[in-house]
């Protein structure tokens, strides 16, 4: 019997270039999607699918993600006081009492593969799931972590999430290559970090979502540094599926990169149109909004 998936890595020790200077004293997974941040939205997730045990590998600005996911006992003495019952249980409400969250220091950002691999101490022996909270995932049925612990659960094996990208776009992700085993389900023969588009061997491309076997933290131990000079998951990853079965998902559901701008922005727009309190009222925004570039645009080009 394979042991279920209980815990969950976050590793957010990443420099954040790319959104400079918003990610200067903050974190870029404390960047808010309408009124949570990322690093939220992630954490519900795993919840979601099951896990009990939050595992954080923070870099510089650990405070931020701590104190979100800590208790905040004046500001809900004074939400109290001032009869606020809603904001109250909003605040309550970020995790459920169950769930444990573990901080772990990664004190040098040398790659992703290092982040995961300062969770050991924590994860044990045990298959455990890795999210990076930059890929925000919208879905219509299930969340995105919980159709790969579906697939875990009958597979019993490590679960790569990944989605079919534009072959210009392949240089940008960890490809995989491999063999169909239903629709969607491959079994991974090969996997290369930001190959060039003509090395690629598909455009079947891993997204920040994983379930990996414990097996993966001695291969981390013993990978040298890769591409771009850091410690990288997929090249552990390259050396597992060697030893043992590892599947890629084509999960359902709409990725946003929100490590990039334009990510961030489109996920901001889809997030506020489906959001219950400001959903309508943004989409009239919108509309409005449309209507006065139709307007502007032609009087621009005219003068
Ligand atoms: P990215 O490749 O997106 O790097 O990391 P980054 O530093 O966060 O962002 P840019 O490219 O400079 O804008 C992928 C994920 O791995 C984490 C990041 O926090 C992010 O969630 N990471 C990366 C670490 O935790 N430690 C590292 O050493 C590197």
């Amino acid at each position: 019997m394979m042991k279920p998936i209980k815990k969950a890595v976050f590793p957010v020790a990443g420099m954040g270039t790319r959104f400079l200077p918003a990610t200067k004293a903050n974190p870029k997974e404390m960047l808010p999607v309408v009124d949570k941040p990322l690093i939220q939205y992630a954490a519900n997730e795993a919840v979601a699918a099951g896990v009990d045990t939050l595992i954080f590998v923070t870099g510089r600005h650990k405070r931020a993600i701590e104190d979100h996911f800590d208790g905040a006992y004046e500001l809900e003495r004074e939400l109290e006081a001032k009869g606020k019952q809603k904001m109250l249980e909003v605040l309550k409400g970020i995790l459920p009492d169950h769930v444990k969250c573990v901080f772990i220091r990664q004190s040098e950002a040398l790659g992703l593969g290092h982040a995961v691999l300062c969770a050991r101490p924590v994860v044990n022996d045990e298959p455990f799931a890795v999210i990076l909270a930059d890929d925000l995932i919208n879905f219509a049925e299930k969340p995105c972590l919980s159709q790969m612990v579906d697939v875990y659960r009958y597979q019993h094996c490590s679960v790569l999430g990944t989605e079919i990208v534009p072959m210009d776009e392949v240089s940008a992700y960890g490809v995989v290559a491999g063999s169909e085993v239903r629709p969607g389900l491959m079994e991974v023969s090969g996997i290369v970090e930001k190959p060039k588009k003509e090395d690629a061997p598909s455009n079947c491309a891993v997204v920040g979502r994983y379930i990996l076997t414990p097996r993966i933290f001695d291969l981390l131990e013993s990978t040298p540094r890769g591409a771009g000079n850091e410690y990288q998951l997929t090249d552990a990853i390259a050396a597992l599926l060697k030893e043992e079965r590892v599947l890629s998902y084509n999960f359902e559901g709409r990725r946003f990169d929100c490590g990039s701008k334009l990510g961030y922005l489109k996920a901001q727009v889809e997030f506020a149109l489906e959001h219950e309190e400001v959903g309508a009222d943004f989409s009239d925004f919108l509309e409005e909004l449309a209507e006065r570039r139709e307007k502007v645009v032609p009087l621009k080009k005219n003068a």
